[in-house]
């Protein structure tokens, strides 16, 4: 039996280390934006190597909130890829302002630039890459187009599956004006819970997010701005700072698990890594044109998968209002018919590593 992820292993390895932090702020009776939400912000800032960090309530919260500090809003256009976590869409819609859907690459499964550079319009406030299953999109050719369009188009990376990831030789997340991450449990740096963070090097969007993710408040029971609700709690913060301490080592867990799978995969091929960066496999992705066959072969013979994601964003029903009809964005579409996600986490032994790519090279493609 192989499952498809186990988070049980993760905090056994750490245990002594996540209660004592845990102890720590339930006996400090400190559970709001304290010392520990201070401190992770402080220590992820430099992590990804951005001026500022502010954690938040979840991903989803600091995309929308992200873009609330953009200013992007009511007649806008933000565009972003179908293939995605459909929080990313959401948080455009919840600002009222319009998803424009770009189609990926099929080699990377991520944002094409030429497409986008045609994507854009006189409302084009803000584009979303998203570094979609730990690789970074090709960020260069995107903030060379943001940059030089007039008036000047936002760049928000979206960094949920992405903590940790390179793009030439640097971390994710400090590229563009401002980044969202998620701390979704199981994200490559997860919480016990729900979590994000919104990092940035601008000072000013620092100070608009700090005050939107707490009713505006400048001052307690004084909204300066009109704010949410969108907090990283203590408890979280405290978990947070005790697995940012192995996230490299995690990272490099992945990347040593991926690396495996890749030698080992004879008929099916596996993902590919761009030449600009190192990407953090938040998933291991491959892809068939039977896939359900496939996945219903590896079930058989006790190994789980996943799909992220089986429907394209404008082929689910709440996003009909985005006007794209099928075989509009062919290579999402067609990637929601094919991906599969294998089993990958730091803690899956190399023999189940080993176990898994044998059954998919016993499957006859
Ligand atoms: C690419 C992407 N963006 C945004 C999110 C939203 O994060 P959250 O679940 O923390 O709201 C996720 C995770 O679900 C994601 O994978």
């Amino acid at each position: 039996m192989v499952p498809f992820f186990d988070l049980t292993k993760q905090y056994e390895s750490i245990q002594p280390e996540i209660d004592a932090a845990t102890a720590r702020v339930l006996k400090s009776g400190w559970f709001i934006l304290g010392p520990e939400v201070k401190a992770f912000e402080k220590e992820f800032a430099a992590y990804i190597g951005a001026a500022h960090a502010i954690g938040v309530g979840s991903g989803t919260e600091a995309l929308h909130l992200a873009l609330l500090a953009l200013g992007v809003g009511s007649g806008d256009e933000v565009i972003t890829v179908p293939n995605t976590a459909v929080a990313t869409v959401a948080a455009i819609e919840m600002t009222g302002a319009r998803a424009v859907l770009c189609d990926v690459r099929p080699d990377s499964m991520l944002i094409d630039v030429e497409q986008l550079a045609r994507a854009i319009t006189p409302r084009t406030k803000a584009i979303i890459p998203v570094h979609l299953f730990g690789q970074s999109a090709d960020l260069d050719p995107i903030l060379h187009l943001a940059h030089a369009h007039a008036p000047r188009i936002f760049v928000l990376e979206d960094c949920a599956q992405a903590h940790g990831a390179t793009y030439r030789g640097k971390r994710v997340g400090a590229y563009g004006d401002i980044a969202a991450f998620s701390f979704y449990p199981t994200k490559n740096l997860g919480a016990y819970g729900d979590g994000g963070a919104i990092v940035t090097n601008d000072a000013a969007l620092a100070e608009r997010v700090d005050l939107l993710r707490q009713y505006g408040w400048r001052e307690r029971y004084s909204s300066d701005i009109k704010g949410t609700n969108s907090r990283l709690d203590e408890l979280q913060a405290a978990v947070l700072r005790v697995k940012l301490r192995h996230l490299d080592a995690w990272n490099a867990a992945r990347r040593e698990r991926a690396a495996l799978y890749t030698e080992l995969l004879r008929a099916i091929a596996p993902p590919r890594e761009m030449a600009y960066g190192q990407a953090v496999y938040h998933l291991y992705v491959i892809q068939s044109a039977r896939r359900d066959e496939l996945a219903a072969h590896l079930q058989a013979r006790g190994i789980g998968t996943a799909i992220q994601y089986p429907h394209a964003i404008h082929r689910q029903p709440a996003y009909a209002n985005l006007g794209y009809r099928e075989g509009d964005l062919p290579v999402a579409e067609r990637l929601a018919r094919e991906i599969l996600s294998l089993p990958l986490y730091p803690e899956l032994p190399l023999d189940d590593v080993r176990a898994v790519a044998q059954a998919v090279n016993e499957f006859k493609p």
